[in-house]
């Protein structure tokens, strides 16, 4: 039985792991915390996600580990589709952008909560058609979909997302091929910049993602001629990780826009897709919207919108990711060696590192951790958190605040549910760690801890090499 307690008033120990719990998880959003909302503190002063104490989850299966909270990915879903319904006068769907973690349990998850899926490759559309999605909720992303990719869309029925004319053509001929219309979503360009990392940006015009606009016209003439495509609606992803509303609020200008001249090119359009892109906390400074918040000004804008130009209000989707799941997760390693640099700096190595996180060497991504097993101890040291990888770069946290420590202590780093996984590698041939979804003290596999034997199992070896 674990006893958990929330945080202690503002005059305890601020410099400790403690100053992440957050009082009350009541009218929380997921991407405004650091820990996943049902976090706590035992009475071994153990961090405690989902009922489960951290130490003991890593005691049972082993480290690096991933423990996603249920509760918090569940909590995300609801409050998307909440306030959808809330402030949308027409209908709406979010669906979950899953390249920020595609595996089965996830994607049961959201599918549970009645959301749908963007996928992005044929290996991201099989996990969810395994989860049971069904096709009508499956939105096919991505800007190179191979021939068979596009043949599996037109097989299964799922919507497609289209991205270039290669696609358009290739889709046409296949669903003709097979005497059966397409629904397609057209992907473009929306010409407007955010603030947010250069290579996760995506609606400016230089970008590889989506039609440019000034195509739109020719898209929809050959649209309007192939009668095995059906052009549903217009899709546009402006970036992600980003804090403003501004751009989601311009977004809609132009979606309204580039609709009413579908509809002018005599296209039966209903759908409008926003993208995704909303931020989430990963540091203190970090201060993202809430998800409310950020639904309220897309629908509102998309409202306006549509009243100016007095449009019937389309089908609205949006597809976060990030926002979903990125704060529902943390990864615990265990600490390992150290190196103290003389008047420069401690180095602490933990037993990951760039292959379950890449985060951090690919976007110079900034991380907050806590000693999972001293939650109380006061932070006393300024440490560089390094990963055990054959690579000066490979730094979890530089200059992490933290209590002093020792190895065999569990290093928890937080909001580590998106793009972590999703993106994670066998460098230096590391075994990929095991993942767990947690809640009411009941822990769960959800990814098997990649074995010796698994690292082996797609080499070949030549005979004449034996
Ligand atoms: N829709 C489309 C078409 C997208 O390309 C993306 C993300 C999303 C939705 C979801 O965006 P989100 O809500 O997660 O911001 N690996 C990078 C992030 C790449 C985002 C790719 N597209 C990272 O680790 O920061």
């Amino acid at each position: 039985m674990v006893s958990t307690q929330s945080r202690p008033s503002s005059s305890a120990n601020a410099a400790s792991g403690l100053q992440y719990i957050e009082t009350s998880a009541e009218g929380r959003s997921p991407n405004q915390s650091l820990l996943p909302l049902t976090a706590g503190v035992n009475d071994k002063d153990h961090l405690v996600v989902g009922g489960c104490d951290v130490t003991e989850l890593v005691k049972e299966f082993g480290s690096p580990l991933y423990i996603l909270d249920e509760v918090s990915l569940r909590t995300a879903c609801q409050q998307y589709q909440g306030a959808l319904a809330k402030h949308y006068g027409g209908e709406a769907l979010a669906i979950y952008a899953s390249k920020a973690w595609n595996c089965l349990a996830v994607c049961a998850v959201v599918k549970s909560e009645g959301m749908g899926i963007d996928v992005v490759s044929g290996g991201e559309l099989y996990t969810a058609l395994q989860a049971g999605f069904d096709t009508q909720k499956i939105y096919f992303h991505g800007n190179n979909k191979s021939r068979e990719e596009l043949a599996q869309a037109v097989e299964i029925g799922c919507n497609v997302v289209a991205d270039n004319w290669l696609e358009l053509r290739t889709l046409a001929e296949l669903a003709k091929a097979q005497g059966k219309v397409i629904s397609v979503m057209l992907r473009f360009t929306p010409g407007i910049e955010c603030h947010t990392h250069e290579y996760i940006r995506t609606g400016h015009i230089d970008s590889k993602f989506g039609f440019d606009p000034e195509q739109l016209d020719g898209v929809f003439e050959f649209i309007k001629a192939e009668a095995s495509l059906d052009c549903i609606g217009l899709h546009c992803h402006i970036g992600s990780q980003i804090f403003e509303i501004q751009p989601h609020r311009d977004l809609a200008g132009v979606l309204v826009d580039a609709f009413l001249k579908a509809q002018a090119h005599g296209l039966g359009v209903q759908q409008v897709n926003v993208g995704g892109g909303l931020g989430i906390r990963y540091t203190e400074s970090d201060d993202p919207p809430s998800i409310a918040a950020w639904v309220e000004q897309v629908c509102d804008s998309m409202t306006q919108a549509c009243e100016a130009k007095g449009l019937d209000l389309p089908k609205l989707i949006c597809e976060p990711g990030r926002s979903l799941i990125g704060s529902a997760c943390v990864t615990a390693y265990t600490v390992g060696s150290q190196k103290e640099v003389p008047g420069i700096r401690k180095y602490i190595t933990v037993d990951g590192g760039m292959s379950d996180n890449p985060r951090p060497i690919t976007y110079q991504s900034v991380y907050r951790s806590v000693v999972a097993n001293h939650m109380s101890a006061p932070c006393t040291e300024t440490v560089t958190v390094a990963g055990k990888h054959c690579e000066s770069g490979d730094v979890v946290i530089k200059d992490a605040s933290l209590p002093t420590t020792d190895s065999g202590d569990i290093l928890v780093v937080m909001g580590t549910g998106a793009y972590n996984y999703s993106m994670s590698s066998n460098y230096n041939r590391l075994a990929r760690p095991a993942g767990v979804i947690v809640k009411d003290g009941q822990a769960d596999l959800i990814l098997r801890r990649e074995t010796l034997e698994d690292l082996v199992r797609f080499d070949a070896l030549p005979s004449r090499l034996a």
